[in-house]
């Protein structure tokens, strides 16, 4: 666990600036492990959880922004590290929408007879191409994974969702560029890191989010105050406590885990929804809304009866 004070040893920041600005004050640094390493883990503990086997498995899904590798995929080393072998597997790119793209996605496919058993993992590992002398991205990030584990039902779980994707302001927030060689044969080598416009991201996400939840409730003809609880991707609790504003929703209802965290992109959603079913907040039967927004820029909304 890494400090706004360690943090502050390394670059011109606070721990004051960080937390009235972002409302982090804590965030997890792997040592070591890269993202398939954490996502094997998370698919671990949902096998457990679920009392699945290994082989019952038929689709499993990675959302990350910061893959292994460009091949294979993060999924792909996932399904032979848990030995899936009937697993069909990739990765879903969409930074910190990834997660309800792809649990959109797995909804989708699962109208499909072969598709029973799903694993939607969102998996990161940001410190890699977080550059430390960067106070404007890098008190921002943290690494860390959540899944679930989806099986079809006869009972409609997922209600309604909503997807948007903004390419036009594509370059408001990227990382991991790469260039094209243009002195063959010299070897092209390389990784850009975070380059964020912060205010942009920050009214993108003020509007767009409550744009997007309200499509999605709109569609499936459910109000806002029908809602228990909105689990908003964990960037800012400045831009959540916004979005409840446009919503007319008490901040009761926008659990925060942000404090500890900091920022884990596709992995934010998942840890949300993990930490408030083990803490009973969210309870069978709970009505409620994950909505995710970032690079991209991408937006995403999903309606879930748990
Ligand atoms: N410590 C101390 N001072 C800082 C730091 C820091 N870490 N970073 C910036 N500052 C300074 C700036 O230099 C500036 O100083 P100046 O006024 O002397 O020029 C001042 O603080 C204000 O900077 P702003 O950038 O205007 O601060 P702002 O209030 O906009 O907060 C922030 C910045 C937190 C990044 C905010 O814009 C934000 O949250 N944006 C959204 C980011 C986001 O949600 N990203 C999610 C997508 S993530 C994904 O897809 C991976």
């Amino acid at each position: 666990m890494i400090t706004n004070e360690q943090l502050s040893n390394l670059m011109d920041t606070n721990d004051e600036w960080i937390r009235t600005r972002t409302g982090i004050s804590t965030r997890h640094i792997s040592q070591g492990q890269n993202t398939s390493d954490l996502a094997v883990q998370v698919a671990k503990k949902l096998l457990a959880q679920a009392h699945w086997t290994p082989e019952s498995v038929d689709l499993i899904i990675v959302a990350t922004m910061s893959p292994d590798s460009y091949t294979p995929s993060t999924a792909a080393i996932v399904q032979g590290k848990l030995k899936a072998a009937h697993a069909v597997a990739f990765d879903v790119s969409a930074a910190c929408s990834g997660f309800v793209y792809a649990l959109s996605i797995a909804d989708g496919l699962m109208n499909n007879p072969a598709i029973n058993h799903v694993l939607v993992i969102g998996s990161e590992v940001l410190s890699k191409i977080v550059n430390w002398q960067d106070r404007s991205t890098a008190v921002l990030f943290g690494d860390g994974a959540g899944g679930v584990a989806v099986a079809k039902s006869t009972e409609a779980h997922l209600l309604g969702s909503h997807l948007s994707t903004f390419g036009d302001l594509s370059n408001q927030l990227v990382a991991g560029q790469t260039t094209a060689g243009h002195d063959f044969p010299k070897q092209v080598t390389g990784l850009t890191s975070f380059q964020m416009n912060g205010r942009e991201v920050y009214r993108f996400a003020t509007h767009e989010v409550p744009n997007s939840i309200q499509t999605a409730l709109a569609e499936a003809r459910i109000k806002p105050t029908q809602i228990d609880h909105f689990l908003l991707h964990q960037a800012n609790a400045r831009i959540i406590s916004q979005v409840a504003k446009r919503l007319g929703q008490p901040m009761e209802k926008f659990p925060l885990n942000i404090d500890h965290y900091g920022n884990t992109s596709a992995a934010s959603e998942p840890l949300l929804l993990d930490e408030c079913v083990r803490q009973g907040v969210v309870k069978r039967g709970s009505l409620i809304v994950l909505a995710g927004f970032g690079g991209g820029l991408t937006a995403g909304t999903m309606i879930i009866r748990y």
